[in-house]
């Protein structure tokens, strides 16, 4: 393994494991969430929706209930995953930093997406993309994994797959260790390990993620900065509370 690359597996040979790592119904809570800072921050009737980031397209699962939901995300595998849990919503491959669909959208979704972009450069490019596919007076709701004010050394969790989507000869176990070799630069590595068991026969793969490591201070400046107007909320989930953005368009 290359030290300063992605591996990527769960978005490539190995997205068929993203349905059995939590079920969409999980998503809904934190969705109720991105609805209400929508529904309190927008000066425009909020009709469509961006989602940058999509992924397998669990958070699109609940939200169509409440918008016209468009999910950008680079991986074609977790893209395929996604329309096929959501065939009434639209789906568009592309880069977060560079896209341009050619039209705009009343709100904007940026979530766990958003750790992928490990430089301030890529940051502000991501931030500026969805900039430019808002309506003035709409709001883009922005996530935030770890800050360097919570990131913890080490810290490894492992989980076993459940859900409807788990086929009963299938048991896999996700583990994630997060390590920051260098505290000084702005991202860290997460490291994946999957136990998988098909009819019995155990598996271990490996996959490593490059994920961005920003004080709460950069990500502040870096969004008022590209020209949104910024309201800083909480989502607690599991005890953990997590920073979230409800980030206006000036009209
Ligand atoms: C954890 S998954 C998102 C899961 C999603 N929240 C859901 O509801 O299923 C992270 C996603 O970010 C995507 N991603 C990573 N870098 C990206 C980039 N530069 N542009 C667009 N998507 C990116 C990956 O392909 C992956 O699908």
């Amino acid at each position: 393994m290359n030290d300063n690359q992605n591996t990527f597996r769960l978005y490539d040979d190995l997205a068929w494991l993203w349905p059995l790592w939590g079920s969409p119904d999980d998503y809904a809570d934190y969705c109720s969430h991105v609805v209400r800072l929508i529904r309190e921050h927008a000066q425009i009737p909020v009709r469509s929706l961006l989602n940058i980031g999509c992924g397998g397209g669990k958070n699109d699962s609940s939200l169509k209930d409440q918008y016209q939901v468009t999910g950008l995300d680079l991986s074609s595998h977790m893209l395929a995953l996604a329309k096929a849990l959501n065939p009434r919503c639209g789906f568009q491959e592309g880069d977060m930093r560079t896209f341009s669909l050619g039209r705009t959208f009343d709100g904007v979704l940026m979530d766990d997406a958003i750790s992928y972009m490990a430089t301030q450069a890529d940051l502000k490019a991501a931030f500026l993309a969805a900039y430019r596919h808002l309506n003035p007076g709409g709001i883009m709701v922005a996530g935030t994994d770890d800050t360097k004010e919570t990131f913890v050394q080490n810290r490894t969790v492992s989980t076993p797959a459940a859900g409807k989507a788990k086929p009963a000869n299938v048991e896999v176990v996700f583990i994630e260790n997060d390590y920051d070799p260098d505290p000084t630069d702005d991202h860290y590595e997460g490291t994946m390990v999957y136990l998988i068991r098909e009819d019995g026969r155990l598996r271990v793969e490996t996959d490593r993620h490059i994920l961005g490591l920003f004080t709460l201070d950069v990500r502040r400046e870096t969004l008022t900065g590209v020209g949104f107007t910024i309201r800083q909320e909480t989502y607690v989930e599991d005890g953990k509370e997590h920073v979230t953005f409800a980030c206006l368009k000036p009209r």
